[in-house]
């Protein structure tokens, strides 16, 4: 059997872990928002009509933070037709996702449920159809005062305070042909950089994000993102990432290691801002929002789900609804391990979606909420990786992908937490068909540490969670050995663990 080494040095960080690399994503698509976390007719609704067993589920998976409204929605979003009373709110066409979008959700609901899910909102501003004002205007209704017309309209409204919002997308994916008001990097740089100016005026304070390419696919991904650093780097915080990964032509060897993509993607981005830094001569350092990531099924979306008929304009249709496997699963624990492997720059990042639609929550109409078998390893990396992240060297076989080369068979990360002291290590068997012995150095650790463990896998690694069978999948305790300084488990094939070290 292969085994596999991890040595754990408390003293070895790579840098503090931002609580909002827990976030997630809550777009105006499909049955996310409506028949999703909203159903006033749902008898577990509360007296604003959200789902509390849907609640329970956001605060279980320790969402830190939401993203809203969009993702492609927001480029053709009004803010202003999602306020006031409900009656007089407008039924639009979402040309994004050929649907129709009823307004009864806006702005002040959405930041009310964000306050019970105990998360925080990000706000995306639309800056496809729109601009530098209509941006000031959302910000103004949002976080101003009474005392100005637009701050006087939400309080008239009926929230008196400011809803506070800290993070703002400067629009979304803008580089995406199938983006409304898509543009060149250039035009981009232009908007993204007034508006941001625009908005710094009103409060230095804020934290905004700007587009980066909408995946390292695109044809301009490296210079998109360097013309618009040039352009905007004083006023913007961070710039986005987005990936989504699937399996390709039955390669499961290759998607079993997306996380090698999604490190050297994050990596390529973080050289293109720092060499945009040394050549303006800042001491800005940008960081990096992970806004959308996650195993995502788009062929599936192109070939069965989309919407083409010029008169089909349906309300919260049932779109990118992905019911996720234990291997899929485990790639989106890998995908934790390498954001948490680049703490140091990635400090905010969003599983996309929450519900629903490609999301580890799931929803019946009148019926259940339950969890996919994504919700496992996203709840427990939220949950246990705390404090900051340790420089793991992992020394395992390794085995061949058509995509991406030699890779390790196992990959690993570690999290310390100096105020508990708890140390947790995350670590995937990418093997289809092997199991792997773990063996952990613990020698650097307490002595006395005692160690338990959490895995996800199955002997059918197609397995699945679903509106019949809710609970078919789910983590199970496994001893952990320990022999003095070296702990032992055994990884089975395709396998997420979590090993907490007290
Ligand atoms: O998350 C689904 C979609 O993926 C988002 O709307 C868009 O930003 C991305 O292309």
């Amino acid at each position: 059997m292969p085994s596999a080494r991890l040595t754990l040095d408390p003293r070895a960080t790579v840098g503090a872990i931002d609580r909002r690399l827990f976030g997630s994503f809550v777009e105006h698509l499909g049955r996310c928002v409506y028949d999703g976390i909203y159903e006033p007719s749902h008898p577990a609704a509360d007296d604003d009509g959200f789902r509390v067993d849907v609640l329970d589920l956001v605060r279980e998976l320790g969402v830190s933070t939401v993203r809203y409204p969009g993702g492609n929605f927001v480029s053709g979003y009004r803010w202003e037709d999602g306020v006031g009373p409900r009656e007089d709110r407008p039924r639009r066409r979402d040309l994004a996702w050929h649907s129709t979008e009823t307004n009864e959700i806006g702005l002040d609901e959405f930041a009310s449920w964000a306050r019970k899910a105990g998360s925080e909102l990000m706000y995306a501003v639309n800056l496809g159809t729109r601009g530098v004002l209509d941006a000031l205007d959302v910000l103004e209704y949002a976080n101003g005062r009474a005392g100005t017309t637009l701050a006087d309209r939400r309080v008239a409204n009926g929230t008196t305070e400011p809803h506070g919002i800290r993070m703002w997308c400067l629009g979304n994916e803008m580089d995406g042909p199938w983006q409304l008001g898509a543009s060149t990097p250039e035009e981009y740089a232009e908007i993204a950089a007034k508006t941001a100016s625009a908005m710094k005026q009103v409060d230095p304070a804020l934290e905004l994000v700007v587009c980066g390419s909408s995946s390292s696919q695109m044809p301009t991904f490296g210079r998109w993102e360097r013309v618009v650093l040039e352009r905007a780097y004083e006023d913007v915080d961070f710039i986005s990432c987005h990936a989504y990964y699937e399996p390709k032509g039955g390669d499961l060897g290759s998607f079993l290691a997306s996380a090698t993509d999604m490190d050297r993607f994050i990596e390529s981005v973080v050289a293109t801002a720092d060499a945009v830094k040394a050549a303006r001569r800042s001491d800005k350092e940008i960081a990096i929002s992970f806004d959308e990531w996650n195993v995502w099924y788009q062929s599936r979306f192109h070939e069965v789900d989309k919407i083409t008929d010029v008169d089909d304009w349906p309300v919260a249709p049932r779109l990118l609804e992905d019911g996720y496997s234990v291997m899929d699963a485990v790639v989106v624990g890998n995908l934790l391990i390498s954001l948490l492997r680049h703490a140091d720059r990635v400090t905010s990042a969003s599983l996309a979606q929450l519900v629903n639609v490609i999301a580890p929550i799931m929803t019946e109409p009148g019926g259940p909420a339950w969890r996919q078998t994504t919700f496992f390893p996203f709840a427990e990396t939220s949950r246990h990786a705390r404090g900051v992240t340790l420089d793991v060297a992992v020394d395992a076989p390794d085995y061949e992908t058509a995509r991406f080369g030699r890779v390790p068979l196992v990959d690993a990360v570690a999290t310390y937490d100096a105020d508990s002291g708890a140390t947790a290590v995350f670590a995937v068997n990418r093997s289809l068909d092997e199991e792997v012995v773990l063996e952990i150095d613990v020698s650097r650790l307490d002595a006395s540490a005692s160690l338990s463990a959490r895995l996800l896998s199955d002997a059918d690694i197609h397995a699945r969670n679903t509106l019949e069978d809710p609970e078919r999948v789910s983590l199970r305790e496994v001893a952990v050995d320990r022999d003095g300084d070296v702990a032992t488990l055994t990884l089975p094939a395709v396998s997420w663990v979590v090993v907490e070290i007290r």
